[in-house]
């Protein structure tokens, strides 16, 4: 995780980055420690990556690189606004004694697009990660990538429009159905007959954008229709509040990348 010291909206990259609405910055910082926080409590390690002045999207750390079996491919930004972010991540992973950090050919925003489950990772195209680095990530971590395609500009990446909930299965996810292509539903439909349906009004608040340690989920708080649902499959959903974040597009999920 990345503290949201300079946390600001002054560009806009994504439809809910608005430079004209104001951020609360002590909130933001407050809502984050409490996510940090809640990690803690629950038994988990927190890293944190030192924030940069000039990077204001560096709080949203899922999208710095994906790390399996501590083998981590980098990112690569769509936007030149946070191109400085992927080398601050493998950095970190080369001083932490990462020994295959691998920096790729082809745009892909880490965690953002890239889910994993049991032996598959799911991977998101349409609005960041370039469909080339699906291949590029098969070939690095030689597991299936099943590319799925994003079609609605609010769903940008695909931690926004899915979370799997148990990474110990190839069977546990709940996702969005709109925010994807008709083909890609069906692929999800067949993959995954059994997932918890994200009405509306919870994909808006963000409440996929979720962390689950495959008995915990922390979701974002007003997400509330999603709650029953991860109950009833015997989850216990927490409710975190990162109202200041969300002004950014990111939620939960954006702000850990989780080192696998
Ligand atoms: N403002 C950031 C951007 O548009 C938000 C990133 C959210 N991260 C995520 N994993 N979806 O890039």
């Amino acid at each position: 995780m990345c503290p949201p010291t300079h946390f600001k909206v002054t560009y806009s990259i994504n439809p809910w980055m608005d430079p004209a609405k104001p951020v609360d910055l002590p909130l933001a910082l407050t809502q984050w420690e409490q996510l940090r926080d809640r990690y803690r409590a629950l038994g988990h390690t927190v890293e944190e990556l030192e924030p940069h002045p000039d990077l204001p999207d560096m709080v949203f750390a899922a999208n710095g690189a994906t790390v399996i079996d501590g083998r981590v491919l980098g990112a690569r930004f769509a936007h030149p606004e946070r191109t400085a972010e992927a080398a601050v991540h493998r950095a970190w992973f080369r001083a932490h004694g990462y020994q295959d950090v691998h920096e790729p050919e082809h745009i892909n925003e880490g965690e953002g697009d890239f889910a994993v489950t049991a032996s598959w990772i799911l991977a998101g195209r349409g609005f960041r990660s370039s469909p080339l680095s699906h291949p590029e990530a098969q070939e690095f971590f030689g597991r299936p990538v099943i590319g799925l395609d994003l079609v609605n500009p609010r769903f940008y990446h695909l931690d926004t429009a899915l979370c799997v909930l148990d990474d110990s299965t190839d069977a546990d996810v709940m996702y969005y159905p709109e925010a994807f292509s008709p083909g890609s539903r069906a692929v999800l439909e067949r993959l995954f007959p059994d997932a918890i349906i994200a009405e509306r009004a919870d994909a808006e608040a963000l409440g996929l954008n979720a962390v689950s340690d495959g008995h915990h989920v922390l979701l974002p708080q007003a997400a509330v229709g999603l709650f029953e649902p991860l109950r009833q499959r015997g989850y216990e959903p927490i409710g975190m509040d990162l109202g200041e974040l969300l002004k950014s597009g990111g939620s939960v999920k954006c702000c850990t990348q989780e080192l696998r």
